[in-house]
C-alpha cells in the first residue's frame, strides 16, 4: 500500500497556528469569519464522499477579493500553507486540509454581476453556485451551458478551478470553454483582473486558459467571466436500453451526427440502475434489464422530438426506448444516470476514479476493469456509469480501505495503457498525484513546477495538490 499522507491527518492531533496571524486574519475578515471551534470546521475537514479526512487550525471565510489577497498575502509572509476551498464537492481531495492547512473558504465571495444581454456573458463570484449562475442567465433570456449533478452546491471557482466538465461537454465543451476573463489573487496576494470578456484579445498569456484546471495550485480564483450560449425552449430525453457498451458508443456517434441538438449522452449499466432503483424507491424503466443504458438529450429552439425520435429510429441494435417531452418525466429519466453518485455512497466511502479513454477503446475497458479491480481486491465492486460520448468513465469502486490505493493504481495503468486520461473532469487533487506521470511527461511536470513557483514563489496555495512531491 503507497503511503499517503491523506488519510491519517485526524490521527496528527490538531495545528496550531501562531497567535499573531490568528489575529492578523481575525482583523482582516472579522471575527464571525475566523472558525477556530472544532464544531465549526468539521465540516470544512471532510470531502463529500467521508473518504478524505483532514484537519485544519482555523478556517478563513474573507468577503471580497481584497480580503482574500490580504489572507494570501499575510499567510505567504508566515509561510503557512492554504487549503482553498468552494462547494466542497471535489472527489480528489483537492480541498480538504489533508496536512494540516489552514482552509480558506471562498463561499462569501457570492456576487453575481448583472447578465451582459448584448455580449450574452456575465461576471460571477467564486463563491455563486453553477445552478444560480444557470438560473441568472435564463432569467435574462441566455442559458449557461455547463451542467452538473452537484450544480447545487458546487460553486463557480470550484469548477474554474478544476475545469469542471458534466453533461453537456458534447455540445458546449467544458468550463475552460466557457471562460472569457478571470479575476484571481496570486501567491503573494497579488490581484489580476482580467474581466473585460472581449472576444478578440490576443494580449499575451491566457491566464483564464491558464488557472481554470490548475487546481488552485497557481492562484485563487475569486471571480469569473463567462460566456453564456443561446436558451432552448424544448428538450426531450430518451433513454436506450442497449445489448453493450460497444453499442452505445457507436449510437453517440451516429447521433451527434443525426441530431444535431443533441445535447448529453449519459452511460450507465444494469447493476448500477439495479442499485439506483433499490436506493431510491425508483422503478425501473423497462419490464425487464439491459446490460446497458444510453440516456440522450436533444435542446432545441424548436421541438427536437422528430428529430431524435428518427435519429433514435435508425439506430441498430436498440432494445428499449423511452421518451420523456415534459419536464417532471424527464426528471425521472435523468434521476435514474444522475442518483448513482448517492447510491454508490450508501454502500460505504467509494475509491471515486474518474478517467477519459478514446472512444475505440471504452468498451474493451468496461469489459477488463472489473477483473483488474478483483485481482488485488476480490471482495470490492465496481460501479461505472458516465459521459459516453465524452469517452469518460466514472469507476466507482466500493469495498476498499480509504487508503489502499493499490486498486486505484491498477486501474490508472490500465488506462495509461489505453492511451487514456487518469482524470476526465474530477482533476488530480492529492489523490491522483502518484500517478500524474502516467500521463505527463518529466519535461511537462517541470513546466508545471516552474510555473508553480513564479505564481507562488512562498508554495503556500494548495501545496499538497496536483504536483507530487519532489524527490
Ligand atoms: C457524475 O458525473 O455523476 C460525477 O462526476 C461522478 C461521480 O460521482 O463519480
Ligand atoms: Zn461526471
Amino acid at each position: 500500500m503507497a503511503a499517503h499522507p491523506d488519510h491519517g491527518g485526524a490521527a496528527g492531533g490538531r495545528p496550531t497556528l501562531d497567535r499573531g496571524l490568528l489575529r492578523a486574519l481575525e482583523d482582516v475578515v472579522g471575527s464571525p469569519h475566523l472558525l477556530v471551534d472544532p464544531d465549526l470546521v468539521a465540516p470544512y475537514v471532510v470531502d463529500w464522499t467521508g473518504r478524505f479526512v483532514g484537519r485544519a487550525p482555523a478556517v478563513v471565510r474573507p468577503g471580497d477579493t481584497e480580503q482574500v489577497a490580504a489572507v494570501v498575502g499575510r499567510c505567504a509572509e508566515a509561510g503557512v500553507p492554504l487549503t482553498l476551498q468552494g462547494g466542497n464537492t471535489g472527489l480528489v481531495g483537492g480541498g480538504v486540509p489533508l496536512s494540516g492547512e489552514l482552509v480558506v473558504s471562498l463561499r462569501r465571495l457570492d456576487h453575481l454581476g448583472e447578465v451582459d444581454a448584448a455580449a450574452g456573458q456575465v461576471t460571477a463570484g467564486a463563491g455563486v453556485t453553477v445552478e444560480r449562475l444557470q438560473q441568472a442567465a435564463l432569467a435574462a433570456g441566455w442559458r449557461y451551458g455547463v451542467d452538473l449533478a452537484s450544480r447545487g452546491s458546487a460553486t463557480v471557482g470550484g469548477s474554474v478551478a478544476t475545469n469542471a466538465g458534466g453533461v453537456r461537454v458534447l455540445r458546449y465543451g467544458d468550463t475552460r470553454a466557457q471562460l472569457v476573463g478571470v479575476e484571481a489573487v496570486l501567491g503573494r496576494g497579488e490581484v489580476v483582473s482580467h474581466l473585460g470578456g472581449l472576444l478578440k484579445d490576443n494580449t499575451g498569456y491566457s491566464l483564464p486558459g491558464l488557472l481554470c484546471g490548475s487546481e488552485g495550485t497557481l492562484a485563487v480564483v475569486t471571480a469569473a467571466r463567462v460566456r453564456l450560449v443561446p436558451p432552448v425552449t424544448h428538450q426531450v430525453v430518451a433513454l436506450l436500453g442497449l445489448g453493450g457498451v460497444g453499442a452505445a458508443v457507436e449510437a453517440c456517434g451516429t447521433l451527434r451526427r443525426s441530431v444535431p441538438s443533441l445535447e448529453a449522452a449519459e452511460l450507465f449499466l444494469d447493476d448500477g440502475l439495479e442499485l439506483v432503483c433499490r436506493v431510491t424507491g425508483m422503478a425501473p424503466p423497462f419490464d425487464r434489464p439491459h446490460r446497458c443504458y444510453l440516456l440522450v438529450e436533444a435542446a432545441a429552439p424548436h421541438d427536437p422530438t422528430g428529430e431524435l425520435a428518427e435519429g433514435v429510429g435508425a439506430l441498430a441494435g436498440v432494445g428499449e426506448v423511452a421518451v420523456a417531452a415534459d419536464a417532471a418525466r424527464r426528471a425521472v429519466l435523468w434521476r435514474y444516470r444522475e442518483a448513482h453518485t448517492e447510491a454508490v455512497n450508501t454502500l460505504g466511502r467509494p475509491h471515486k476514479l474518474d478517467v477519459t479513454l478514446g472512444l475505440g477503446e471504452l468498451a474493451p475497458f468496461v469489459e477488463r476493469v472489473p477483473s483488474v479491480v478483483a485481482a488485488l481486491a476480490p471482495g470490492a465492486r465496481v460501479w461505472l456509469f458516465g459521459h459516453a460520448a465524452d469517452g469518460n468513465i466514472h469507476v466507482n469502486v466500493t469495498g476498499l480501505q480509504p487508503g489502499d490505493d493499490r486498486v486505484d493504481g491498477a486501474v490508472f495503468e490500465l488506462v495509461a495503457a489505453s492511451g487514456g486520461s487518469i482524470s476526465a473532469e474530477h482533476g488530480i487533487g492529492t489523490a491522483k498525484r502518484p500517478w500524474l506521470h502516467l500521463n505527463r511527461s518529466p519535461a511537462e511536470i517541470a513546466a508545471f513546477r516552474a510555473l508553480k513557483s513564479a505564481l507562488d514563489p512562498a508554495g503556500v496555495l494548495n501545496p499538497a495538490v496536483l504536483l507530487p512531491p519532489e524527490g
